[in-house]
């Protein structure tokens, strides 16, 4: 005998009352109610019952079959409610929590020396310009005054392209480059990358960089150069750096002269950092050479001018206490991020 409507509910109240997810309801909907179902089979069968009987059967089976669906309809109302409420909760943002960090970049150590370099210059009036890292042999050794036979054009010393053209060995090209183009006054500096046919060590490196001066005016004599650049020793290092010129020989000045600077460390009582002497080598220059100005097409009699380079790592290991100048190449953060 096919079961009661009174049973089939009895099993149906105990199945859903253990069903917890949509699914388990969606399941029990097909079992009592679908096509198949077993209340849809209590209502197909009233043709067999006897008709007598029939309309109450056919009470307490429609009755059944209503609870039996409310029960489902509201337990899977809940069941969505709650896996909803889960979710939420899951992806819930909490707007209050700090933000994940993100490490800040920091400058190269060398972009910020040549930064600080600048802004002591423009301070006292000068620009900035540029000039090609691939020069001629021309803007970098003949116009610069060196002799045909000059050792730094060697080719173990340089980096040729062709015949005539290299990578620069020095920023003075920019100094050829300003003077053919622009008519004193002429106050300008140029940082940038040079590059030699040097073995890298501790203090040497095929690529490095350099910081060119140039101040072509009338009437400048050696006290302007020495004026100037003892402003900048003492704005870079200190205030109470002293600075000393040594007499020096390069072609494309005339004196020429290596500015040494006391030690900024032990004020000149000898410690490492001047490796006991006092003093600090921290740049070439002098008093712009004829052969130099007129190369721009300049009247001698009128213009004098001076010129200084100076080594942009050097002067960064000085002031960081950095001793091997292959750190600033090796792009490890951990040495970088020390200067951010
Ligand atoms: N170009 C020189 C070098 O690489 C540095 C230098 C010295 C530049 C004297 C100058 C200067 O302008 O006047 O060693």
């Amino acid at each position: 005998m096919e079961r009661t409507p009174e049973q089939v509910l009895e099993e149906a109240r105990a199945l859903i009352a253990d069903a917890k997810s949509e699914d388990d309801f969606e399941s029990a909907r097909i079992k009592y109610l679908g096509r198949n179902g077993e209340v849809t089979a209590l209502l197909k069968s009233m043709g067999q019952i006897p008709a007598e009987e029939r309309k109450e059967y056919g009470k307490v089976a429609n009755a059944v079959k209503q609870e039996i669906t409310e029960l489902i309809n509201g337990g899977k109302a809940r069941a969505l409610a709650e896996s909803r409420a889960a979710k939420l909760m899951s992806e819930r943002i909490d707007v209050s929590e700090p933000g994940t960090d993100i490490p800040f970049g920091a400058l190269h150590p060398i972009t910020q020396t040549i930064d600080e370099i600048s802004r002591i210059f423009i301070g006292l009036g000068y620009s900035i310009t540029e000039g090609p890292e691939a020069d001629t042999v021309f803007h970098n050794f003949d116009a610069l005054n060196a002799a045909p036979n000059h050792p730094s054009r060697d080719l173990s010393d340089t980096f040729y392209i062709t015949e005539d053209t290299l990578l620069r060995t020095q920023t003075s090209p920019v100094q050829v480059r300003t003077l053919m183009s622009s008519e004193p006054p002429i106050k300008v500096i140029s940082p940038g990358r040079c590059f030699r046919a040097d073995t890298p060590d501790a203090t040497h490196s095929p690529m490095f960089h350099q910081v060119e001066g140039l101040l072509v005016d009338e009437g400048v004599t050696m006290a302007d150069l020495k004026g100037t650049l003892d402003a900048f020793a003492k704005r870079m290092f200190g205030s109470g750096v002293a600075t000393k010129f040594r007499p020096h020989f390069f072609p494309f000045t005339e004196p020429s002269a290596e500015m040494d600077m006391s030690c900024f460390v032990c004020g000149g009582e000898g410690c490492r950092v001047c490796k006991g002497s006092g003093w600090i080598e921290i740049l070439g220059c002098g008093m712009v050479h004829p052969n130099v100005l007129k190369v721009g097409g300049l009247d001698t009699e009128r213009y004098t001018g001076f010129a200084f380079g100076m080594g942009v790592e050097r002067i960064a290991m000085l002031k960081h206490g950095i001793d091997d100048i292959r750190l600033f190449y090796e792009n490890d953060v951990r040495f970088i991020g020390q200067f951010a």
